[in-house]
């Protein structure tokens, strides 16, 4: 999936020393191992799939997938088996971001590049981060709130993974856009930690429910956040009562949502698999990548969806 222009480069990245041992051609191809945090999630199997895409037309390419089941040592271990098995670059989209910094920052220190996707780990030390700015986005969803509840509503934000970096970025750029300082009629009358699982958003949606008469708004960091936040409104009758807002906006699930009326609003999270395969590519081939990707959005409504949304700027 080729979505989105490039918005913004920062400094740049060398290439490492040169290729670690694969000649990158058809019968020595270059070997990738990626590091997906967990194949639960709707949104990860379609970045597998973006990089498996991207990779398969280039036949001097060979990708190790690896899943880590939402376990940060698990994770950890593979970074660390990728570099004992000789991959020439790996990619890796972090559960969360402590634990993975000092595989990640060791990896580079060997001289395997490391592109990291999506959540970000501490520091510098990694090759090429690239992800779509969560700040943003989250700002852009409290305006988007902010702007449709007029002068006042109680809303419910149901949180990501909070020690990983879009969950903190989705929280503090949401916090900008709905302003509650300059709107005194917006409240947040409740914040859960659904961990970017549905089944969690269904029930702290329905400790919400529980304790809040009213509720106008739910923000969710993401899509299946916002559905298990209906699932709960819509079993106690209240789901036509407010708004639904998520993040991630996959054509097969987000924007279906939209389209199917569940959701009022979803903001795309591209994957960034093909752009990943992009940089390996540069990399490996001895070039230079910026230090930073950053990818842009779209915003899906009712009134868009089927006009296929539009470009946030
Ligand atoms: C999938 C996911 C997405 C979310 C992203 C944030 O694991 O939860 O829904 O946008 O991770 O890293």
């Amino acid at each position: 999936m080729r979505i989105l222009p490039i918005l913004a480069l920062v400094a740049v990245s060398c290439g490492p020393s040169g290729p670690r041992g694969h000649a990158g051609t058809p019968d020595d191809p270059w070997v990738i191992g990626m590091s997906q945090c967990n194949l639960g999630e709707p949104w990860r199997v379609q970045m597998d799939a973006d990089v498996r895409e991207a990779a398969a037309a280039h036949e001097n390419l060979q990708v190790l997938f690896k899943d880590a089941q939402n376990n940060a040592l698990t994770q950890r271990a593979q970074v660390e088996e990728f570099i004992e098995q000789g991959v020439d670059l790996i990619i890796i989209s972090p559960k969360e971001a402590a634990p993975l910094t000092a595989p990640v920052a060791e990896a580079v220190r060997r001289g395997v590049p490391v592109i990291v996707l999506d959540r970000r780990v501490q520091g510098d030390e990694y090759t090429v981060f690239i992800g779509a700015d969560n700040v943003r986005i989250g700002r852009e969803a409290g305006a988007w709130i902010r702007e449709t509840l007029g002068s006042g509503g109680s809303i419910v934000e149901l949180k990501g993974l909070m020690t990983s970096t879009p969950g903190q970025d989705r929280h503090s750029g949401f916090l900008e856009g709905i302003d509650l300082e300059g709107n005194p009629g917006l409240r947040v009358v409740f914040e859960g930690e659904m961990q970017w699982l549905e089944p969690n958003a269904r029930r702290e949606m329905e400790s919400a429910l529980a304790t809040n008469d009213r509720i106008d708004a739910v923000y969710a960091h993401n899509d299946p956040g916002a559905h298990g936040a209906w699932l709960a409104a819509r079993a106690a009758d209240r789901d036509d009562q407010m708004l639904f807002v998520g993040i991630d906006a996959l054509p097969h699930e987000g924007q279906q949502y939209v389209a199917q009326g569940i959701l009022d609003a979803t903001f795309l999270y591209p994957t960034g698999g093909s752009e990943a395969i992009d940089a390996a590519l540069t990399l490996l081939g001895g070039g230079t990548v910026p230090k930073e990707i950053v990818l842009g959005t779209r915003l899906f409504t009712r009134e868009n969806i089927d006009e296929g949304g539009e470009a946030i700027e």
